[in-house]
């Protein structure tokens, strides 16, 4: 696939049919994840990829935002509300769920430095999933409960978790979306 095409047609999947991850593929991303640029080519990327076991239990976790968004799920209308509940409970039923952790930041310029690296990378990584016939989803929404989460990974103190990256077959197409044209200003 061309990476023009691959660009333009990548979207969020939030919904998967829970059919297994070939180990080669995902091998591939994970190339394709660590080939992004980053200061000093300091890639300070790590990606945890959980499936089976360990994936239902990262899940486990993950069904524990409920709790802390209650607030916030209040305002849903019931239905919108049980969507939610079932999305954080299965992650989409993805059955990769790839969590991603950059050292914790000495300073601020490291912490962009970092953030955007990784960006990068989880980005390289979505596209070549989409390149295989593979769906993702970065989800950050995990600020609740990424203390658990490393805890559950053996993540330790010195490094901190910025995303999930779910991973699966897709089973869904989702709705056509606008960008923004807006983005440029161009300057003579
Ligand atoms: C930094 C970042 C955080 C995101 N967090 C979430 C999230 O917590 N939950 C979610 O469903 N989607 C999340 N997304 C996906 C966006 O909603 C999605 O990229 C956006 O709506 C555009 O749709 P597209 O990816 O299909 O082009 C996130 C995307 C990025 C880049």
């Amino acid at each position: 696939m061309e990476v023009f095409d691959a660009i333009l047609h990548r979207r969020s999947i939030r919904k998967f049919s829970g059919a297994p991850v070939d180990r080669a593929a995902m091998e591939r991303l994970v190339e394709a994840a660590g080939s992004a640029p980053s200061v000093a080519n300091a890639q300070p990327w790590h990606f945890h990829i959980t499936s089976g076991a360990t994936r239902d239990a990262v899940c486990g976790v993950t069904a524990l935002s409920t709790v802390h968004l209650q607030e916030y799920l209040d305002l849903l209308p019931p239905a919108d509300y049980e969507a939610a509940e079932r999305f954080f409970a299965n992650l989409g039923s993805a059955p990769v769920v790839i969590v991603v952790s950059v050292p914790v930041p000495e300073d601020e310029p490291t912490r962009i430095n970092d953030t955007l690296a990784t960006g990068c990378a989880i980005e390289n990584l979505m596209l070549a999933a989409f390149a295989e016939g593979l769906g993702c989803c970065n989800i950050t929404f995990s600020f609740w409960v990424r203390d658990k989460l490393a805890d559950l990974l053996g993540i330790g103190e010195e490094r901190e978790i910025i995303s999930l990256v779910l991973l699966g077959h897709p089973a869904e197409v989702p709705e056509p979306i606008v960008r923004r044209t807006d983005v440029a200003t161009y300057l003579d």
